[in-house]
């Protein structure tokens, strides 16, 4: 067994270390966020089925997962089914996505713990089939004590629904603790948030060239780098995880400021909460 939250870099792929060595440690990204699109033209463009599409795509996630495990990223953050898919796929292609997300989980439970990836997930989950959130509940359960990456799915999840969900839940705390409206914080809203427990993503990553966001995590990316690849999300693999994490690391985040090569960056902490209402 290997010790906690240490990055196993030799478990990596000869192509994954020769791109990872050339890569800062000390600056990775602490959340990364994905926007997985493209199965239905892999399929298309191989005279394939839709499904298969997808069913290519949950290996990604598995291999993509395990990467980020290796190189002890702590937040892997994945939209795997959300609101409008839910809401506007053909019922046949929906009912297909709840089972491979069942079988999924029944059969990688055992690589997470290998992997030492705990498995959440965020979005109304509460609105699935219950078998699948039974299944859902015992992958959860089963890794809730890994140390390492945390694999977040985002299930029937909207952004915008989201926000509506935190709003309903600050406006109740609000009343039951007579608070004024202009009193509400940016850390109020936060608390709300089914992320509430998480940093905001550092990183963005989404597949097959599409230049949209698709209602993903709005409030949660304000600072996120956005990294878009033409790649579809049948054909990533690790390797591409590092690539993008490359190319942040190129980028300079400049958080509203001037940003450093700008001269000296002035980080008054009285102004910083300010601004932050
Ligand atoms: C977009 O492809 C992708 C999705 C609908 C969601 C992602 C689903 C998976 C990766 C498979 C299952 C995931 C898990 C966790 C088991 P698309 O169908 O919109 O592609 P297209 O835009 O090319 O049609």
């Amino acid at each position: 067994m290997y010790a906690p939250d240490m990055p196993r870099i030799h478990e990596l792929s000869q192509e994954e270390r020769d791109l990872y060595a050339r890569l800062k440690p000390e600056s990775l990204p602490k959340h990364v966020a994905i926007i997985m699109d493209g199965n239905g033209r892999w399929a298309g463009r191989r005279s394939l089925k839709r499904f298969l599409g997808h069913q290519q795509g949950a290996k990604s996630v598995q291999l993509v997962t395990e990467t980020a495990s290796r190189i002890g990223l702590e937040w892997l953050t994945l939209y795997a089914f959300s609101l409008e898919n839910n809401l506007r796929r053909p019922r046949a292609e929906v009912n297909f996505l709840m089972r491979l997300l069942k079988s999924y989980l029944e059969s990688n439970v055992q690589r997470m713990m290998d992997n030492n990836v705990r498995m959440r997930y965020i979005g109304r989950t509460h609105e699935l089939p219950s078998e699948v959130q039974e299944k859902m509940r015992w992958a959860e359960e089963t890794t809730a004590r890994n140390t390492g990456t945390t694999l977040t799915l985002a299930l029937n999840y909207g952004a915008r629904s989201e926000l509506v969900d935190a709003f309903r839940g600050l406006a109740t705390e609000m009343e039951r603790r007579r608070i004024s409206p202009d009193r509400i914080t940016e850390e109020d809203i936060h608390r709300h948030l089914y992320t509430a427990h998480m940093p905001d993503p550092d990183l963005l990553i989404r597949t097959s060239g599409e230049m949209r966001i698709s209602n993903f995590l709005l409030w949660q990316i304000a600072y996120a780098e956005i990294f878009v690849t033409e790649r579809l999300w049948p054909d990533f693999r690790g390797i591409h995880l590092l690539e993008a994490i490359a190319a942040f690391q190129r980028r300079e985040r400049r958080f509203g400021g001037i940003g450093e090569s700008c001269g000296e960056v002035e980080q008054d902490p009285e102004r910083m909460k300010i601004a932050a209402g």
